[in-house]
């Protein structure tokens, strides 16, 4: 590979390729892996599928080490799934009581799979645990803990959990505790402010400072949250198997936190737009979606065929994907990411004609994966194989 792929290698790598399509640079995804890796100090990882959304890529990344273990699903459906395909000690992170998908992870646990579901109140668990006993099983729970920061006028964080702290963990453990179908397998304190919040943006120092003096308190006080939250837990008799903690962009602070047993990262494979300036560490892109240039409407323009894929969250600029390359191109304003045809503003000298690829990056990382039927593996310069998305796989969860 070259040491920083330019447009000549992935036009290169792609002629023949149908457009649109998706891709992973599995040299930049590998040289990812070593960094997070190398990040974690030894804890091991859990892959976060969310951020991945291929069953190939899975194999792939989980094939690589023991540093990987355990996979964090999105839906109990995707779980037993993947369950149903070999996978094992699969976490989801969100709370669920959907009968039809409780049932299918009912049945993948009766066959000896391990999925842990995630629960914050007395209510899911209750529904969790009618299932379970109907279904004749003991199926294992984790507590989600709140790892949000409220400031003075400001919640720093995201709105999921109500459980703030050990007594609510307590109180919900002991609840857990009550029910013969179901078991208190771990714990998660995921802080979203700090593992997926960018604090260095170029053009945006003033901004930065602020989110980095918040992290600066916000750290601590998370961190002693989530330890005091897993020794009162302890004290009281709850052995956990578990205690999962941060993500991508925030292995340095989790993994301070001595009752952290495990990491959790999956953008820090693909490394979207929206993982790209972190002081704590820099990303290769590894994936990305070519589309074809059909059309010249103006000097300095090109139109291309598709690319209108945006990203969940905030809807703003940040959240449409990015012409990447060849370098210097960039959206028009008025018209952003377009649904069936995407307008991109392109340097002077630089000539393209109908059929070109025009390369973007996704702002997110496994979004990508739902615009796609696979993605094709590049490496050396070169398509060596293709991989199903879930998409492809047949499989919507949301
Ligand atoms: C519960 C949980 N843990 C960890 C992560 C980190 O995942 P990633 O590294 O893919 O950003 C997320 C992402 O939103 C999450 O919701």
């Amino acid at each position: 590979m070259t040491a920083t792929p330019d447009y000549a290698y992935y036009k290169g790598a792609l002629a023949g390729a149908r457009l649109p399509a998706a891709f992973v640079d599995l040299d930049a995804l590998h040289a990812n892996l070593a960094d997070l890796r190398a990040r974690a100090g030894g804890l091991p990882i859990r892959l976060v599928t969310k951020s991945i959304r291929s069953v190939e890529i899975l194999r792939r990344v989980l094939a690589t080490g023991p540093y990987f273990q355990g996979l964090m699903c999105y839906s109990p459906a995707e779980a037993a799934w993947l369950a149903s395909q070999g996978f094992d000690d699969l976490l989801v992170a969100y709370p669920s009581v959907e009968p039809d998908d409780l049932r299918a992870v009912a049945a993948q646990v009766r066959a000896g799979r391990t999925i842990t579901l995630m629960v914050d109140g007395a209510a899911q668990v209750q529904r969790i645990a009618t299932i379970a006993q109907l279904e004749g099983v003991v199926l294992p729970l984790a507590i989600d803990l709140d790892m949000s920061s409220d400031f003075p006028g400001l919640h720093f964080g995201v709105f999921r959990s109500p459980v703030k702290g050990p007594g609510p963990a307590l109180a919900l453990a002991a609840e857990i505790t009550r029910h013969p179908s179901l078991r208190l397998d771990g714990l998660m304190g995921y802080e979203s402010q700090i593992a997926g919040l960018m604090d260095q943006v170029p053009g945006q120092a003033a901004k930065n400072a602020v989110i980095r003096f918040l992290k600066r308190r916000s750290i601590p006080e998370v961190n002693e949250r989530r330890r005091a939250t897993v020794a009162a837990l302890a004290a009281a008799g709850h052995a956990l198997r578990f205690v999962n903690g941060g993500g991508t962009g925030s292995f340095e602070s989790t993994r301070a936190d001595s009752s952290v047993t495990e990491l959790a990262a999956g953008s820090g494979l693909y490394v979207p737009t929206l993982f790209d300036h972190y002081g704590a560490f820099r990303g290769r892109p590894a994936a990305g979606f070519a589309v074809a240039v059909t059309r010249a409407p103006a000097p300095g323009i090109v139109t291309c065929a598709g690319g209108g894929y945006p990203a969940s969250g905030p809807g703003g600029a940040d959240r449409l994907p990015r012409p990447w390359l060849p370098t210097g191109c960039s959206l028009i304003a008025t018209e952003g990411a377009g649904e069936v045809q995407t307008p991109v503003r392109v340097p002077t000298g630089v000539n393209l004609a109908p059929g070109d690829p025009m390369l973007f990056r996704h702002a997110k990382a496994g979004e990508l994966c739902e615009r796609f039927n696979e993605l094709l593996l590049v490496e050396g310069g070169a398509v060596v194989g293709k991989a199903a998305t879930y998409r492809g796989d047949g499989q919507c969860f949301f």
